[in-house]
């Protein structure tokens, strides 16, 4: 039996494609008459709101970038006047200024539905305690996530990023049985857990939810089983949101459900801009189809991924985010994801999932280092013992993806932690 907060989670594929064609409607025509940057894109690209009538029409009409965003800071992407915008939040771009993104009261509130939705689907019910450790600020992890589980009913802890002593201390004594929280942040709050001879098995988590950067199967296992708990992916962005664009079903665990009552998704050739087929993997595209104060017309996310058929719901899921076009290292002319060097450490059992890849230029040629920590219970490896990990992961970098790297197996705490996002690449050559 399929289950959901929302009656709509289950409504059949005709109905989802009715409310998105009517809504898709209203946003064409909502960013035409309110926003200059759509009037103009739209009459250059020689559309109209009206030449939408089903769904493929999409198509028709032009992306939205992030420099889009930039082009309009900070708030010219606005589509209400600026007294209906009850807040912004903001996310900051390698360079310069930051994307600032706005919403309604009604967009608040939509968005809340939709964390309570998704940490519903993650297998939390009312009731539940709820640490939140994404972030509080612009960021839009910890307020997203706390204004949804108050809505769900559930007690919030809003302990935001950082003092990881202290993430210990509250877990302990407050007791959540949900966290909310980044991957990589989530692992080392379990070393912190180790650091004070806490067993992290012992508390009275039972879910995790976690998004914000790129995770694999793997390190869902290795998190799952620091804590004896399920990690539940979370997916979203600030320009169409925030978290809860898409969430996994606690039941099925096989990627987030796009909630596509809200979002309509869509999978383009990053080169080409042609939409593909679905199940093609390539590049992320959502228009929003409820927002009032920042709507989006076909949001180019950089995100990688492919559309799978709906499972658990009636909405369609993304597979893992295999890494974003803007992310991907050409190293001696072969592409290379992060992520892929990352699944490729977690196979090696003696290696934690902290990591560093670091490129630069030896003269014409460009080198790849990656620096990887020893896992706790190893520590006091030999020297030749870690010469020999280091040497499988080589070599499994070699053959699995043909580029070359060299291997430092560092000692425990060696990498830097984050406490939110993690860094997984320095990337030192000349522009
Ligand atoms: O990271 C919103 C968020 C907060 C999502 C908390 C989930 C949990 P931004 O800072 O705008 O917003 O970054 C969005 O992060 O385009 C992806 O590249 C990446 N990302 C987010 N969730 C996932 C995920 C928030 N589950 C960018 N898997 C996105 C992989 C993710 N990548």
């Amino acid at each position: 039996m399929k289950q959901g907060l929302h009656a709509i989670e289950n409504a059949s594929r005709d109905e989802i494609a009715a409310l998105q064609t009517e809504r898709l409607k209203w946003t064409l025509h909502h960013v035409y008459r309110n926003v200059a940057h759509y009037k103009t894109a739209f009459d250059q690209a020689g559309v109209h709101p009206d030449d939408f009538k089903a769904l493929a029409d999409l198509a028709k009409f032009p992306f939205t970038t992030k420099q889009d965003l930039r082009d309009n800071y900070p708030y010219n992407m606005f589509a209400v006047s600026r007294e209906k915008v009850a807040r912004v939040h903001a996310s900051s771009g390698t360079t310069g200024k930051p994307t600032v993104v706005g919403y309604t009261k009604k967009d608040i509130d939509t968005w809340a539905d939709l964390i309570a939705r998704s940490i519903y689907a993650s297998g939390g019910r009312p009731g539940d305690i709820v640490h939140v450790a994404y972030g509080y600020g612009l960021f839009t992890g910890g307020l997203g996530a706390h204004y949804g589980a108050e809505k769900l009913g559930c007690t919030v802890i809003p302990m935001s990023g950082g003092q990881t002593e202290k993430q210990v201390q509250l877990i302990c004594d407050f007791k959540p049985n949900i966290i909310m929280v980044t991957p990589s942040y989530m692992l080392n709050i379990a070393d912190e857990f180790r650091r004070q001879g806490i067993d992290p098995t012992s508390t009275d988590l039972r879910i995790g939810i976690h998004g914000a950067e790129p995770w694999s199967d793997a390190m869902r296992r290795e998190i799952e089983a620091a804590f004896a708990i399920d990690a539940i992916d979370i997916y979203g962005l600030s320009e169409v949101m925030g978290p809860g664009v898409a969430n996994e079903c606690a039941e099925s665990k096989d990627g987030p459900v796009i909630w596509e009552d809200h979002f309509y998704p869509e999978i383009i050739d990053p080169l080409t801009g042609e939409v593909l087929p679905e199940g093609s993997q390539g590049e992320l595209v959502f228009t929003s189809l409820t927002k009032e104060a920042m709507p989006i017309v076909r949001y180019r996310t950089r995100d990688l991924t492919r559309l799978l058929a709906p499972t658990s719901r009636s909405m369609r899921r993304i597979d893992r985010i295999t890494g974003r076009s803007d992310d991907m290292l050409i190293i001696r002319g072969v592409n290379v994801f992060p992520s892929q060097i990352e699944e490729l450490i977690l196979k090696q059992p003696k290696l934690s999932p902290h990591y560093l890849i670091e490129v630069s230029r030896d003269g014409h040629l460009d080198s790849m280092k990656v620096n990887v920590e020893i896992k706790p219970e190893f520590a006091f490896a030999s020297g030749p013992e870690k010469e020999f990990v280091a040497h499988d992961l080589q070599h499994h970098i070699k053959s699995y993806i043909g580029v070359s790297a060299r291997i430092e197996v560092v000692e425990v705490g060696g990498i830097e932690r984050s406490i939110g996002k993690a860094r997984r690449v320095i990337d030192k050559r000349p522009k």
